[in-house]
């Protein structure tokens, strides 16, 4: 919070589906360690600014700077690289690889990395548990609820200690108790390891636990005025 070099920074980022214009000369800045939510109506372009930040969608024109490093100039291999070591990502939508179990869904990044399989699924196993995912260790994204898919995608995203998560709603298929859970369950987790958080949800109550909040109109970002 207290540094103000930004970790990852977006400057006018544009983005073309066809003719639609996903964004439209979006800026942002997330400080290391910092949790910032996004939120804004649906089709803002929420999601696509989150995988431009992420390195996973190149911006037709803009920039993308992490660490003092421009990403939407860096090759593909070295690119995914760092998404595997420094990013963690949750997507809105089918991020669990169906053939595996939670628990190996899990493990795998850890795999990725070079840590033996045992290793691996005991740390998994923590991380589950961590989420509120017990029991379930040995079921497939398809036999998981939605929310506990959602809680394996978190668990997931943040076994590495990477230095950014992207969280694109994972509180959207929770209830509010377990979406409490949850966002306690990242929030402590964050602070605890210095993660900066890119956080995006329809959620007033969810967009509460960061420390500031942007919003999204029509591809580009406007912040918020805070009443605390
Ligand atoms: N891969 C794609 N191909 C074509 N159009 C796309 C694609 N991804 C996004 N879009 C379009 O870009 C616009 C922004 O989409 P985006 O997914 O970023 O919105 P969002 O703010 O995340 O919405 P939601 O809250 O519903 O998830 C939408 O009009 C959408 O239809
Ligand atoms: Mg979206």
């Amino acid at each position: 919070m207290s540094n103000p070099v930004p970790l990852l920074a977006a400057r006018d980022l544009v983005k073309a589906y066809g003719r639609t214009q996903a964004l439209r000369g979006a800026s942002l800045e997330l400080r290391a360690g910092e949790i910032l939510a996004v939120t804004g109506a649906s089709g803002s372009g929420k999601s696509t600014l989150l995988h431009c930040l992420a390195g996973i969608v190149r911006p037709d024109s803009g920039s993308v700077t992490y660490a003092g490093e421009r990403l939407d100039r860096l090759p593909e291999k070295r690119l995914s690289e760092l998404r595997r070591t420094e990013f963690g990502v949750v997507f809105q939508f089918g991020q669990l690889i169906p053939e595996l179990t939670a628990l190996d869904n899990v493990a795998l990044p850890l795999m990725l990395a070079g840590t033996g399989r045992q290793a691996a699924q005991t740390a998994a196993g923590e991380w589950l548990e961590r989420f509120g995912v017990r029991g379930q260790e040995q079921l497939r994204p398809g036999e998981l609820s939605g929310g506990q898919a959602q809680r394996t995608a978190l668990a997931r995203a943040l076994v590495t200690g990477p230095k950014v998560v992207f969280a694109d709603e994972p509180t959207g298929a929770l209830d509010s108790l377990a979406a409490e859970q949850v966002m306690t369950a990242l929030v402590h987790t964050a602070r605890e390891a210095g993660t900066a958080v890119l956080l995006i949800t329809h959620d007033a109550q969810v967009a509460a636990y960061a420390d500031r909040e942007v919003q999204l109109r029509d591809g580009t970002v406007a912040p918020l005025e805070v009443t605390a």
